[in-house]
C-alpha cells in the first residue's frame, strides 16, 4: 500500500499525515502550488512517478463564504479536480478517497414521526450553497469515474489549522462577550477520528458512500460553551438567531450525519464530540 495525500497542508492532510507515519503506512503528501489538482498534466507527471495504490483528495477550496462569489474556482477545485484524479484512478487501477460534506444535503433535515433525523448515506442531495453544489459535483464525478471509491462526507471539521475551536479561544481572550448562533445544529468532529476512520476503510474493499462524524450533536452555541467550559474560560455567551448573524451563505439549520455505513460494517469507531474535544483542547496546551 502506497498512499498520496493531495491538500496535504490542511488540517485533514496533516493529521493523516501523522497517523499514516505512526502506522508505519507509506505515503506521500503534496499541497499547492507543486500539486494543483486543477492542472492534470502536472498531477497526472507526480502521480506517475510517485505509482501511489491509494490517492486520498483532502485538497478543496473549504470557504464556504468565499465560494458564493467564486464559483469558477469552487466548481474547479471541488469539482474539476476531482475529476481529473478520478480519470487518473481509473487508469492506473488506484483507489480514491474524496472527502465531502454535510453541505451537499438541503440543511433543513428530514423528519420521522415529527422529529428531525440525521442523514444517512443514501438520502436525496439538495445543497444550498455554491460550496455545497461543488462538492456534490466532486462526488457525482467520483462516483461515476472511479471504479474503486470511497466518498466520506464530515462536518464542523477541526484539527491543525483555522477552525470554530481556535476562533472561539482567539475571541474569547480579546473580548468580555460574545454571542454564537444557537439555531443551528451539527456534530463537532476531530480530524483525529475522522483521519483514523479514512484509514480504517482503505485497508477494506467495501467502496462507496459513508458519512463520517463524531457522535452526538449540538449547536454552534453549546459547542462554544463546552469549549469555554473545557477551557477554564468564563466569559458571557448569548445565544442568536442566524437571522441575527447573516452570513454570505446560508449555512443549515440541521446538518447531523449518522455514520450508518460505518456502523453496518461495525466499522465506526467516532468518539463522542465531547470525548474528542477534551484531546484536543489538551493537545493545544
Ligand atoms: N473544515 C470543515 O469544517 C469541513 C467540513 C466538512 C467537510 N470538509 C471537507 O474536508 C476536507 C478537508 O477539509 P480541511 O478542513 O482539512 O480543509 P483545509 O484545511 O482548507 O485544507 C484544504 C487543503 O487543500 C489545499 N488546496 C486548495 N486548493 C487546492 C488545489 N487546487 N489543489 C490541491 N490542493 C488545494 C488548501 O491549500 P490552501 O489552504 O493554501 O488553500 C489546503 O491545504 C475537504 O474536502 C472539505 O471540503 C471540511
Amino acid at each position: 500500500m502506497k498512499v498520496l495525500l493531495t491538500g496535504s497542508n490542511g488540517q485533514l492532510g496533516r493529521e493523516l499525515t501523522r497517523q499514516l507515519k505512526e502506522k508505519k503506512i507509506i505515503h506521500v503528501g503534496y499541497d499547492i502550488p507543486e500539486f494543483d489538482i486543477t492542472d492534470k498534466e502536472k498531477i497526472a507527471a507526480i502521480i506517475n512517478k510517485e505509482q501511489p495504490t491509494i490517492i486520498i483528495n483532502c485538497g478543496a477550496l473549504t470557504n464556504v463564504d468565499g465560494c458564493e462569489t467564486q464559483r469558477d474556482l469552487a466548481m474547479a477545485i471541488n469539482a474539476v479536480g476531482p475529476e481529473y484524479l478520478a480519470e487518473i484512478a481509473k487508469a492506473q487501477d488506484i483507489v480514491l478517497v474524496q472527502v465531502s460534506t454535510d453541505y451537499v444535503f438541503d440543511g433543513a433535515g428530514i423528519k420521522a414521526e415529527g422529529v428531525l433525523r440525521p442523514y444517512v448515506e443514501t438520502d436525496p442531495i439538495d445543497p444550498k450553497t455554491v460550496y455545497g453544489e461543488s462538492k456534490a459535483a466532486g462526488e457525482k464525478v467520483v462516483a461515476e469515474i472511479a471504479p474503486k471509491y470511497f466518498i466520506v462526507r464530515t462536518a464542523w471539521l477541526y484539527g491543525d489549522g483555522n477552525n470554530f475551536v481556535k476562533t472561539m479561544l482567539d475571541l474569547a481572550s480579546k473580548n468580555p462577550k460574545l454571542t454564537v448562533v444557537d439555531d443551528q445544529v451539527g456534530s463537532p468532529t476531530s480530524t483525529v477520528d475522522l483521519a483514523a476512520a479514512i484509514i480504517d476503510l482503505i485497508h477494506t474493499d467495501h467502496y462507496g458512500y459513508y458519512h463520517g462524524t463524531c457522535e452526538g450533536q449540538c449547536s454552534w452555541y453549546d459547542f462554544a460553551l463546552e469549549i469555554f467550559r473545557l477551557s477554564g474560560i468564563e466569559i458571557e455567551v448569548e445565544p442568536v438567531t442566524s437571522e441575527q448573524f447573516v452570513r454570505p451563505a446560508p449555512r443549515p439549520k440541521y446538518s447531523v450525519l449518522e455514520n450508518k455505513a460505518l456502523n453496518d460494517l461495525n466499522m465506526n469507531h467516532f468518539r463522542t464530540w465531547q470525548e474528542s474535544l477534551v484531546e484536543y483542547l489538551e493537545n493545544l496546551k
